[in-house]
C-alpha cells in the first residue's frame, strides 16, 4: 500500500473531491485527518481516522484544529488543502466584503493551515503538501475573478514553498482540476453542460475520482523527484 503508515490531513474531505481523496488515501493505508465545515457526519465511516471541524475564514478555528490535530497521531506527512469555496459573480459587483470571503478561504487560510503543518514537517524532515488550486488559476476567469485570483495565489505558494522545503525532503505541488461533476459546479452543470464537453479534448465532464488518482501521486514516493508543479487535470482543457 502506498501510504502505509502515512498521516494525511484533508481538507474540504466531506464531499466531493476532498471525500475521492480521503477514499482513495484510505485504500492505500494512510491514517486520516478528516476535515469539514459543517457537514462531518459523512466522514463517520472512515476507520483510522479523526474528524475535526475547520472553517478557513476563522483564524481561531485555525488555531483549534491545529492544536488539535497535530496531537492526534504524534505526526503530519501529507497536507491536502482541497477545502475551497466558488460562486460566479461580475467584475464589477464584487463587493470588497465578497473579495475578502474568497481569498480568506480559497487562499488565506491554506496559507496560515500550512504555515503551521510546516513547521512540524520540518521537524520530521519529511512532508508532501498538495494544493488543490483551478485551471482558473492558471488561465483566469471571467465569471469568477476573485476566485481565479485566489487560485492563482495557491500556484505562487506552491512554487515558493518548494523552494525552501526541498532542504527539509518537503515536497509541494498543485493539481488544477478543470469542470469536475461535484456540487461546486452543479448549477452550472444544468445549464452548460454540453457546451462545457464541447470544449474539452476528453470531451466529458471530469470526476472526483478522476483527480484523487493525481493526488495520490503527488502523496506517494511515486512522485519523490517532483515539486513546485502544477498539474491540470481536466480532460486537457488547460494546456498551458
Ligand atoms: N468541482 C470543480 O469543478 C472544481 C474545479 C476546479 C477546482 N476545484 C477545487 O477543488 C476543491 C474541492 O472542490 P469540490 O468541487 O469538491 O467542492 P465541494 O463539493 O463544494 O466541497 C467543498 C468542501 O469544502 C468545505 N468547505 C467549504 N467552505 C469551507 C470553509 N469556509 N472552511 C473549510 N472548509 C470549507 C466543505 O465543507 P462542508 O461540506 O462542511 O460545507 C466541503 O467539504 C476546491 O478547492 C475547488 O476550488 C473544483
Amino acid at each position: 500500500m502506498k501510504l502505509e503508515g502515512k498521516v494525511a490531513v484533508i481538507t474540504g474531505a466531506s464531499r466531493g473531491i476532498g471525500l475521492a481523496i480521503a477514499e482513495a488515501f484510505e485504500r492505500e493505508g494512510a491514517k486520516l485527518i478528516l476535515t469539514a465545515k459543517k457537514n462531518l457526519d459523512s466522514l463517520g465511516r472512515f476507520k483510522n481516522a479523526k474528524t475535526i471541524p475547520l472553517d478557513l475564514s476563522s483564524n481561531q478555528s485555525i488555531s483549534l484544529f491545529l492544536e488539535e490535530a497535530v496531537k492526534v497521531f504524534g505526526k503530519i506527512d501529507i497536507l491536502v488543502n482541497n477545502a475551497g469555496i466558488f460562486k460566479q459573480t461580475d467584475f464589477e459587483a464584487i463587493s470588497a466584503q465578497e473579495l475578502d470571503d474568497f481569498l480568506d478561504v480559497d487562499f488565506k487560510g491554506p496559507f496560515l493551515l500550512t504555515q503551521k503543518i510546516f513547521i512540524q514537517m520540518k521537524k520530521q524532515k519529511y512532508g508532501k503538501i498538495i494544493n488543490i488550486a483551478s485551471g482558473a488559476g492558471k488561465m483566469g476567469s471571467s465569471k469568477a475573478i476573485h476566485y481565479a485570483c485566489a487560485k492563482a495565489a495557491l500556484i505562487s505558494l506552491t512554487k515558493s514553498l518548494a523552494r525552501i522545503g526541498g532542504q527539509y525532503n518537503i515536497s509541494v505541488n498543485a493539481v488544477a482540476p478543470g469542470y469536475i461533476e461535484t456540487d461546486m459546479i452543479k448549477d452550472i452543470l444544468l445549464e452548460k453542460k454540453a457546451m462545457i464537453e464541447g470544449s474539452i479534448p476528453l470531451g466529458r465532464i471530469g470526476q472526483d475520482r478522476n483527480v484523487a488518482g493525481p493526488v495520490l501521486f503527488f502523496a506517494s514516493a511515486d512522485s519523490d523527484y517532483i515539486t513546485g508543479q502544477t498539474l491540470c487535470v481536466d480532460g486537457g482543457h488547460c494546456m498551458i
